[in-house]
């Protein structure tokens, strides 16, 4: 179960999140792209909140085998911009499932923008307790959002359950690469509002122990480093737009939370992991 107090932290963190749909139209303002002519290949570098953009997302959709004739849901979709990008380009429906309220309603004004309303839906819903029906989905996604879930086995055992037989569960996220010490587990807690974090193998076994096969395990650690300097450089680069939005305070407080994330990549206590796991027919 996720307390108040930490559900409250992970929807303030996402109220007031670098990345945002003001930001985005501002960048594609800034492109001379109008907001009301938006395709989600306009959209694509500035709406997918994960690491390696689109093309990790379609590595992902490859590897679980993601089909024109397939319901996905996206579990934990932010701004809806992986959902976008999967109805787009492989002609999906696809459902989003987010908490943070502001993000849903932000996902559906973006997708009516680009146009993809009729593919893409978003529902508010906690992962842990998912207010959807049971064996619905062809497949079920997740990139870089589960951190913040204390309750990871009723996150899977919730993402089995709406999944058709034979569907499947592929995601990517942050992974202990080693037991956290204390101090740093608390710091990642208090700033970055992530919630035991899991091993790559302790998800696995979650999976195991819900009847599913891991089809696919890759560690994404070393690849995870650089593109993580890179993003700690691009939401720096965001200084201007995030100070007028929520003032200098939240940018300063941001850029101490994601420059201790992003070192503990680098260091080796955090890495990423790609696992792909089908549930029986
Ligand atoms: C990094 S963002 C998502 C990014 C999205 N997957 C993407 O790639 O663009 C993480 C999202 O997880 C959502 N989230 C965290 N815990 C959740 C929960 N228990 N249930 C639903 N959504 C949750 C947050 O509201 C936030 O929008």
């Amino acid at each position: 179960m996720i307390s108040d107090a930490q559900k409250s932290g992970v929807i303030k963190f996402y109220d007031t999140h670098p990345i945002n749909e003001v930001e985005i139209l501002a960048k594609l303002a800034a492109r001379g792209i109008s907001s009301d002519v938006l395709t989600e290949d306009d959209l694509k570098d500035f709406d997918q909140d994960h690491y390696g953009g689109t093309e990790a997302l379609d590595t992902l959709a490859d590897i679980a085998g993601i089909r024109r004739d397939h319901h996905v849901l996206d579990v934990c979709s932010g701004m809806g911009g992986p959902s976008r990008w999967l109805a787009h380009r492989r002609g999906c429906r696809v459902t989003g499932l987010d908490f943070t309220a502001s993000r849903v309603e932000a996902a559906k004004r973006l997708s009516q923008r680009a146009r993809l309303d009729h593919l893409v839906d978003f529902v508010h819903g906690d992962a842990t307790a998912m207010p959807l029906p049971a064996s619905r989905y062809d497949a079920l996604i997740g990139q870089e959002s589960w951190l913040h879930i204390p309750d990871k086995a009723a996150l899977i055992s919730e993402c089995v359950r709406v999944l058709k037989p034979g569907g499947t569960v592929a995601f990517t996220d942050i992974v202990t690469r080693s037991a956290l010490d204390p101090p740093t587990e608390a710091r990642l807690a208090a700033e970055m509002h992530t919630s035991n974090i899991a091993s790559a193998e302790s998800y696995a076994a979650l999976l195991k122990k819900n009847g599913c096969a891991v089809v696919a395990h890759d560690d994404l650690s070393d690849d995870w480093k650089e593109i993580l300097v890179k993003r700690l450089e691009m939401y720096r680069s965001l200084r201007d737009t995030t100070i007028a939005e929520f003032g200098e305070a939240r940018f300063l407080e941001y850029d101490k939370a994601y420059s201790h994330f992003v070192g503990c990549f680098v260091g080796d206590k955090l890495g990423g992991v790609r696992i792909v796991a089908r549930k029986p027919a």
